[in-house]
């Protein structure tokens, strides 16, 4: 049996914002203490929507992957990688692509929604369309147990389920699995062979828990009186029932946390292409510049003016930086005008500047020495070679690809 292992991606942006760091990379930090962890930059998935950025993606793989580490990813503890530098992912996504519909592809949510979103681009393309299945590819090809995903992505992780599921149908059966569930249901009596088929239908077509629990009576009805049965057909039956054969791709676990939206400089999500971003190691001049001229409760027009901390996005940087009581503070001085919205801020101010201290000082080796992260890289590429390779193997087999 696999441990639990972890496997995430993010498409390579460049320096990462408190946005990701809140959003994914804490989790991800975490995580890497109580699994076997695998996070990758997904650099083929950047192409499905500016494949024609060709300038900017070697530059962002590795300013992004010194944030992982200063945000505390240790490469002792968890396996880096580049999605490009393993072609088996490219290999399973075509594999995969031959027998998945159409329609489950057209039917992702985030199909039509991206379509709609990123309109000035040319998003007609195969890729597109098909990257939904790369991401499955990426996660099947480690086996990997938990995915940890903003919500955006649930439909991605759903999509990887069905494929893995449809894959062990078709390709999770012996050659003989046919010939051998026969011989299994001709040892039963004739009545129970007919209600033992019976309930399978029933089973294929509502997944009804009760038509399962009644099938398994068959079964321990079988083991227990019918002579010469054997554990084996209980296997065999109980596969054939549910109509998966041996499992060769393991179905992953979306793993959502708490979904902080941390709010931009404008109110809205911080995001970099819209220019409201706090970065993980932004200067902190610059921090501080950018905090004071952030967005507060309109209603404050005047320095008299009572708000409400609740229509602010400062009080949600409070929700996230500040304590019960500084929180308290915020709320009585907020509403009651006894406090205006630059000393307001300023607790925000010093907590996140207290945050970044630690980034910085472990990304600094990294700025100083470049090649040590192309080092973590190359070695995190070799260790996740060797899962990729060795499910390649497993999946080339049952494929009917092992032939010299
Ligand atoms: N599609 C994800 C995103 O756009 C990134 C990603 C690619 C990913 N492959 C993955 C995430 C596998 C989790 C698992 O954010
Ligand atoms: Fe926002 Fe604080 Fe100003 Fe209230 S006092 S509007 S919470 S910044």
């Amino acid at each position: 049996m696999v441990p639990n292992r972890v496997l995430s991606g993010m498409r390579p942006t460049g320096a990462m914002h408190l946005g990701h760091y809140h959003g994914a990379l804490k989790n991800w930090v975490r995580l890497q203490h109580e699994h076997e962890c695998f996070f990758f930059v997904a650099d083929w998935h950047a192409l499905t929507t500016h494949y024609e950025e060709r300038d900017v993606m070697g530059r962002y793989v590795y300013e992004m992957v010194v944030d992982w580490i200063a945000a505390g990813l240790d490469p002792a503890r968890c396996t880096i990688f580049l999605q490009s530098r393993l072609p088996e992912h490219a290999e399973l996504f075509t594999l995969l692509a031959m027998g998945t519909p159409l329609g489950w592809l057209e039917r992702v949510p985030t199909y039509k929604d991206q379509i709609d979103k990123l309109k000035g681009r040319d998003l007609a393309t195969y890729g597109f369309l098909g990257y939904p299945l790369l991401q499955a590819a990426d996660i099947l090809i480690y086996k990997a147990t938990y995915v940890p995903v903003g919500e955006d992505q649930s439909s991605h992780v759903e999509l990887t389920r069905e494929v893995a599921r449809r894959f062990n149908n078709l390709y999770g059966r012996s050659r003989d699995f046919d010939a051998r569930v026969a011989a299994a249901l001709a040892k039963l009596a004739k009545d129970d062979q007919r209600y033992f088929e019976k309930q399978r239908k029933a089973f294929g077509e509502t997944g009804a828990d009760e038509a399962l629990a009644k099938a398994e009576g068959v079964l321990r009805k079988a083991a227990a009186s019918v002579s010469g049965w054997t554990a084996d057909d209980t296997e065999l039956l109980a596969g054939h029932f549910k109509g998966s054969g041996q499992s060769i791709l393991a179905e992953p676990q979306a793993l959502h946390t708490e979904v902080l939206r941390l709010p931009g400089t404008d109110g809205t999500k911080m995001s970099k292409s819209y220019g409201n971003a706090i970065l993980m190691r932004e200067a902190p001049a610059e921090l501080t510049k950018k905090l004071r001229a952030m967005a507060t409760d309109p209603a404050r027009v005047r320095r008299t003016d009572p708000g409400t901390p609740e229509k602010c996005p400062v009080w949600q940087l409070h929700k996230v930086y500040s304590a019960e009581a500084t929180r308290d503070w915020v709320v009585k001085g907020c509403t009651t005008a006894g406090i205006g919205c630059l000393e307001c801020k300023q607790p925000v101010i010093d907590a996140m500047l207290a945050e970044q201290q630690p980034w910085r000082e472990r990304a600094q080796p990294y700025l100083d020495q470049p090649q040590r992260l192309r080092d973590i890289v190359d070695d995190g590429c070799a260790r996740a070679r060797v899962v990729a390779q060795e499910t390649m193997r497993d999946v080339r087999d049952a494929m009917g690809l092992n032939y010299t």
